[in-house]
């Protein structure tokens, strides 16, 4: 009765598992994988927000295919305070940054068409993929003292079905901002081989060092789609709002809109009182954005601190995003070591490979949990290898 597509292995692997035997039974679980911003006891402008979703104009019903103009001149002003020029006539909105990829890879790709996506990095492409009948090609992020890119695997993956790179910028969960010449080089490689990019930057504001990094529609020699929303961008997830702003070459662009403008058209998801919201929505971004990096970074420096204090974990370099990388001894799978953190600490940590990181020995935690439950976490973590039993 259903489609292929729709073949995936449901089955609970042994994380999920034991995560919600641990629910069942009570106990309380020290959560380092918490991303949910509105979970995370963040103060909200919670008047601002809910007044905002008050507006009478939204009983009035105006399809927009590329969504209403006053709340697409709002995201505008967004890039121009980044010193980037964007027509409104330029960006579509759309209820998630799911949704913008979906409609992307519907635009470029055709049944069985590849796109290259970096490896580590979010594990929801895969569905992302499916759904669209896409064929998914990986190219490798490498770290040393860093991340970079792997341009020679990645031209190396290009065949003549690749449509589209994706870069995440900074990437998920190894928060690395993609350096300028990463972003022209990778630019200049689609251009010539007339392949579109698709730049996420739903993290770019959450840089450690206070300066957010180019975004790249300053590179666009290529036909570039750049992702971004303010699940994120205002802590936000709840309201359901994201967008694709278009850059690249003149000719390119207007045809892109045009047919994008049509899958827009044909399902026109926006709700009106969102749409009428995102302006109000978006100033409070600066407020959210002092909470959350105040937090990264107090919890970064107390990650940092224990973890001076042993020899057995170390930290990845990172510059921006809500996620740290730690390494571990690879004694056991990553799976193992965080199905036995759960049961025995109740610290809950995703495993590398949830990212794909090609090799065992990675942790990734999330850095926005309270402060107390953050460092609690961290300490019971990092007792593990203290125990002899652990090694
Ligand atoms: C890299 C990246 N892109 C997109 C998203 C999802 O954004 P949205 O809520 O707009 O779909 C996430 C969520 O964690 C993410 O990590």
């Amino acid at each position: 009765m259903f489609a292929s597509r729709t073949n995936w292995n449901l089955a609970e692997n042994r994380l999920t598992q034991a995560l919600a035997e641990f629910r069942r039974s009570g106990r309380h679980i020290l959560d380092l994988t918490l991303s949910n911003p509105t979970e995370a006891g963040f103060t909200y402008d919670s008047l601002a927000i809910l007044f905002a979703l008050q507006n009478a104009t939204s009983l009035h019903y105006e399809p927009a295919s590329q969504g209403l103009l006053s709340a697409r001149e709002a995201v505008a002003s967004y890039h121009d305070e980044k010193g980037i020029r964007l027509s409104p006539g330029n960006l579509f909105l759309t209820t998630s940054t799911s949704e913008a990829y979906s409609w992307l890879l519907r635009l470029l790709c055709n049944h069985c068409d590849e796109v290259l996506v970096p490896t580590p990095s979010y594990p929801l492409f895969d569905f992302l993929a499916d759904i669209n009948d896409v064929r998914l090609v990986r190219y490798p992020l490498l770290y040393d003292h860093g991340w970079q890119i792997d341009f020679a695997s990645l031209e190396k993956t290009i065949t003549p079905r690749t449509r589209a790179v994706i870069v995440v910028h900074p990437n998920n969960p190894t928060g690395h901002y993609a350096k300028l010449k990463e972003q022209a080089q990778l630019s200049a490689i689609c251009a010539e081989h007339n392949l579109a990019l698709i730049a996420d930057e739903v993290f770019l504001d959450f840089s450690l060092q206070g300066t957010p990094a180019n975004s790249f529609a300053s590179q666009a020699s290529a036909l570039t789609f750049v992702l971004n929303g303010i699940s994120k961008l205002c802590g936000l997830p709840q309201m359901k709002s994201s967008w694709v702003a278009l850059f690249g070459p003149e000719k390119l662009k207007d045809e892109a809109r045009q047919r994008l403008e049509v899958i827009a058209d044909s399902y026109l998801s926006m709700s009106a009182p969102i749409q009428h919201a995102l302006p109000a929505f978006l100033a409070t971004r600066a407020q959210f954005q002092a909470q959350l990096l105040s937090r990264v970074r107090a919890n970064l420096a107390y990650l940092d601190s224990e973890i001076a204090r042993q020899k057995a974990c170390s930290r990845l370099i990172f510059d921006a995003g809500w996620n740290v990388v730690l390494r571990v001894p690879a004694a056991r799978s990553d799976e193992e070591f965080a199905v036995n953190l759960l049961e025995r600490q109740g610290v809950f940590v995703h495993p590398g490979h949830f990212y794909d990181f090609s090799q065992e020995g990675f942790l990734v935690l999330g850095l926005i949990a309270p402060e107390k439950e953050f460092a609690e976490g961290v300490n019971r973590l990092l007792s593990c290898f203290f125990n002899p039993a652990w090694r």
